[in-house]
């Protein structure tokens, strides 16, 4: 029975937890011993009764240096790494391009690290794919201090007191996070227009009530795994000019666009931006990759020219409760795939395992990541 150890996240801002009660009862049923760290679910609304009534043992921090499987939320820090036991899981969101001393950690741990983010999308990993879910709970959220931070309501009124006109609700990049901030938006009244460059978006906008802002298709839009490629800067440029009448018309923009691997695209120049009425509000999500609005600043919000822009980089950490319920449900389909009578039978020929296991055995086994330790390593 394999010891699965949940931890209280460390990183500053993170309010999630990689299992919640429903998915301990779960994981009990897979024939998995598990220990929780007392409070681990507290700042998600799980109290330690919850975990310990669904079969979970609570624990001290020091149980992670001898469980066979630790989950997380956040990438670990060297020092966490480096107590886990020789041969032991850790199942998380790595990140691995940007915290490679943490990957040399795993590698001299002996650690088979799997990097949930890293999961492929296709129909028999949905239920595992932890991107989707974190942005659906994102994009929800983005819209709530969109909301929170308008001086107006979203809704069209008819009052006693008059009309009030919606709020028109702007959406960059309509992937995930964008559909669900758009029907989110939607939810509450206002007007909504989304762009995206990638051809199969114009439907599903349209299917959720909004209107879809049409700048063309840049040649080779798409990847075969579904995902936008770089336009060129003279798509940039004319993109930019058809969005620049619409963001002048809106009250909200949000933004979501990315390309894996790259810097966000910028999507509202700062001239652009000067021209939005005061009291608009801008909310980047691509805020951690570069962001979509020039001037964003990750992890800040602030007010100029009259316009609030927020930058926050963990929207899903401020809808903890369901956020880590998405999660963790997530983390328990992945453990269904490989785990066997209460042991981890780790098979890096499978498609799923094969493509989010990190690091095994001392190696790193993606290309890239091994490339950028090395040359981090040589100085
Ligand atoms: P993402 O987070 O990488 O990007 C967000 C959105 O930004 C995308 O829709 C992208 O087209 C758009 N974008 C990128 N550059 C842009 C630009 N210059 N201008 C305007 N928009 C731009 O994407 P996400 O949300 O992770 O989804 C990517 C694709 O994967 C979607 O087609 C989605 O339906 C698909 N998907 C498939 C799954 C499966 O089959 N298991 C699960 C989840 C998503």
């Amino acid at each position: 029975m394999a010891v699965t150890f949940v931890p209280k996240e460390s990183a500053a801002g993170e309010t999630r937890v990689a299992a919640v009660p429903e998915t301990v009862k779960g994981m009990v049923k897979l024939g998995l011993t598990i220990e929780v760290e007392r409070g681990a679910g507290a700042a998600a609304g799980f109290s330690d009764a919850d975990y310990e009534a669904e079969g979970a043992k609570l624990v001290g921090p020091e149980a992670r240096g001898t469980a066979d499987m630790v989950l997380g939320i956040q990438p670990p820090t060297p020092e966490l790494c480096k107590q886990q036991k020789v041969g032991s899981m850790l199942i998380c969101t790595l990140m691995p391009m940007v915290e490679l001393p943490m990957v040399q950690a795993l590698c001299d741990a002996k650690v088979t690290a799997v990097g949930l983010e890293f999961m492929p999308r296709i129909t028999r990993a949905q239920k595992m794919d932890i991107l989707s879910s974190q942005a659906t709970c994102g994009g929800y959220q983005a819209v709530l201090l969109a909301a929170v931070h308008l001086p107006q309501m979203f809704p069209l009124m008819m009052t006693a007191a008059g009309t009030l006109k919606p709020a028109r609700v702007l959406v960059l990049g309509a992937g995930v996070a964008g559909l669900q901030a758009i029907s989110t938006a939607r939810k509450l009244g206002a007007v909504v227009e989304a762009n995206d460059i990638r051809p199969a978006v114009k439907e599903q906008v349209e299917s959720l009530g909004a209107k879809f802002v049409d700048t063309g298709t840049p040649p080779q839009a798409e990847t075969t795994g579904g995902y936008a490629t770089e336009t060129s800067e003279e798509f940039a440029r004319k993109q930019r000019e058809i969005l620049t009448e619409h963001i002048n018309q809106s009250d909200v923009v949000i933004t979501t666009a990315l390309v894996p691997g790259k810097k966000a695209p910028v999507l509202v120049t700062t001239d652009m931006r000067k021209n939005m009425k005061p009291g608009s509000v801008i909310v980047d999500m691509a805020a951690a990759a570069g962001g979509n609005v020039e001037g964003t600043v990750a992890g800040e919000r602030k007010v100029v020219d009259g316009v609030t822009i927020i930058g926050d980089t963990n929207l899903p950490a401020q809808v903890a409760g369901d956020s880590s319920r998405t999660y963790a449900r997530n983390v328990l389909a992945f453990l269904g795939e490989f785990v066997e009578e209460g042991e981890p039978k780790v098979d890096l020929e499978g498609e799923i395992l094969g493509a989010v296991a990190i690091v095994h055995d001392g190696t790193v086994r993606h290309e890239p990541t091994a490339q950028a330790l090395a040359a981090h390593n040589n100085g």
